[in-house]
C-alpha cells in the first residue's frame, strides 16, 4: 500500500509526542521527520523511551511532507507553518493560531499580533463531526482546543434545535494536568496538584472565545453567552465538562417527557459517528483514556427545567492528537478511523 509522508513540528511536547504515537500505527502514513528545539540532534527514543520503535532523529528544521502537524505553542506555530503551506503541504495546526476567525479577538486573548491574519478565513475549524465537508478540501485545518471539543460536541444538538435558552449557558470543566503541557510550572508540581482540585482563569480562559464562536457557527440565529470555569484536577489525562442551560420555554415538553425527547435527539444527531457515543450513564474520564472517543450523557433536572450535558474526552487524543489524525484522514480520503480506532485503556 502506498503511503503519504507526514512530519511533526515540535514533537517534544505532549501533543506532538502523542501525534507520533498515533501515526506509528497508521497504515497509510509514513512519519518521515519530527522536529524539536532543545532536543534537536537526539534520537526520538532517547527523549521518549515509549517511542523508541520509531527510528527517527529529532531534526531542527522541517523536511518534505504531504501533511504536516504543528504542535508548537501559539504564534510560533503560525510562523512555522506559513512557509510549509506555501510549499503545498496540507497543514493541521494543533495550536490555537488559526481557530479564531477575527485577528483582533486573537490579539485580545493571546496578547500577540496574528502572524498571518489573511489565513484566518481560509482555515477550517477541525471539529471533525461538525465540519467534515469543509475539512475534506482544506489545506489548513485549525485543530480545536481540548475544552472546546467536549463542550461544543455536547451542546450542538440542542443549540441547532433551539431547545435551550442560549443566554445563560454554564460550562464547568475539569482537566487533567497534561492539558497544561510538558513545561514545568509550580501549579503542576506534584506536591501542589496531588489530592487537590482548583478552579482557574475565572476572569476568562482563552478557550472561551473559541467556544462562543463555534457554538454561534452552529446556529447563527442565536448569540450564545457562556460562563466557562475550568478546573485543574489530579489526573494525567482527561476532560470532563458539565454543561448547564435552561430549556427553552414552549419548545419542549414539560417534566420527564422532555428527557426522552432530548435523549432521542442526541442519539439521532450522532448516529453513525465512529467516535461520539451517547451513553446511558454519566461517563468517567477513565472510560476514554488513550482513545479518540467523546462520551456524551444528557439529562434534565425536571425541578428547574435545566438541561445537563456531560461530555468526556482524553485531552491528548480527541482533544489534540487523535482529532488531528482524524482530520488528516478526512483531508486525505482515508478511512476516518484509521490509526485511531484503539479502545480506551483500563483500568
Ligand atoms: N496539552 C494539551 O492537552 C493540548 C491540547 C490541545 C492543543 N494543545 C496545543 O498544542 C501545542 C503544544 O502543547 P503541549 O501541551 O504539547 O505543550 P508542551 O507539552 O508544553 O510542549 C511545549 C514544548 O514546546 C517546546 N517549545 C516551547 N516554546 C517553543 C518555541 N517557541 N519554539 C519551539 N519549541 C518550543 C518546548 O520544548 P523545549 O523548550 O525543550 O524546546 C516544550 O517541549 C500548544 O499550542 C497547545 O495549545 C495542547
Amino acid at each position: 500500500m502506498s503511503q503519504i509522508k507526514a512530519g511533526i513540528i515540535n514533537v517534544t511536547g505532549y501533543a506532538g509526542s502523542e501525534t507520533a504515537r498515533l501515526l506509528y500505527r497508521h497504515k497509510q502514513v509514513k512519519l518521515a521527520w519530527v522536529t524539536g528545539r532543545s532536543a534537536a540532534g537526539k534520537k526520538l527514543g532517547e527523549v521518549f523511551p515509549h517511542l523508541a520503535d520509531i527510528d527517527l532523529n529529532i531534526d531542527a528544521e522541517p523536511g518534505d511532507a504531504d501533511v504536516v502537524f504543528s504542535a508548537l505553542p501559539h504564534k510560533s506555530s503560525a510562523e512555522a507553518v506559513i512557509p510549509l503551506l506555501k510549499r503545498g503541504c496540507k497543514i493541521i495546526d494543533i495550536s490555537a493560531d488559526f481557530r479564531l476567525k477575527n485577528a483582533d479577538v486573537y490579539t485580545e486573548w493571546y496578547g500577540e499580533k496574528h502572524p498571518a491574519p489573511e489565513l484566518l478565513q481560509e482555515a477550517v475549524y477541525g471539529l471533525t463531526e461538525l465540519n467534515r465537508g469543509a475539512i475534506k478540501t482544506a489545506r489548513l485545518v485549525a485543530n480545536p482546543g481540548c475544552y472546546p471539543t467536549g463542550t461544543i460536541l455536547g451542546l450542538t444538538p440542542v443549540l441547532k434545535e433551539e431547545l435551550i435558552q442560549p443566554e445563560n449557558i454554564i460550562v464547568d470543566a475539569k482537566s487533567g494536568v497534561s492539558g497544561a503541557g510538558r513545561t514545568l510550572t509550580q501549579k503542576v508540581h506534584y506536591a501542589e496538584e496531588n489530592e487537590s482540585i482548583s478552579a482557574y482563569s475565572l476572569a476568562g480562559h482563552r478557550h472561551l472565545p473559541e467556544i462562543v464562536q463555534e457554538l454561534k457557527a452552529q446556529n447563527t440565529r442565536l448569540s450564545p453567552s457562556v460562563t466557562f470555569v475550568p478546573h485543574l484536577t489530579p489526573m494525567t489525562r482527561g476532560i470532563l465538562s458539565t454543561c448547564y442551560a435552561r430549556l427553552a420555554e414552549d419548545k419542549i415538553k414539560n417534566g420527564k417527557a422532555s428527557l426522552g425527547e432530548i435523549t432521542n435527539l442526541y442519539h439521532s444527531f450522532y448516529h453513525g459517528e465512529p467516535f461520539v457515543r451517547v451513553v446511558d450513564n454519566p461517563p468517567a474520564t477513565k472510560q476514554v483514556w488513550g482513545s479518540n472517543y467523546c462520551l456524551i450523557y444528557v439529562t434534565i433536572d425536571v425541578r428547574t427545567q435545566t438541561l445537563i450535558v456531560i461530555s468526556c474526552i482524553d485531552n491528548l487524543v480527541k482533544g489534540a492528537a487523535g482529532q488531528a489524525v482524524q482530520n488528516m484522514n478526512v483531508m486525505c480520503g482515508f478511512a476516518e478511523t484509521e490509526g485511531i480506532n484503539a479502545l480506551p485503556l483500563y483500568p
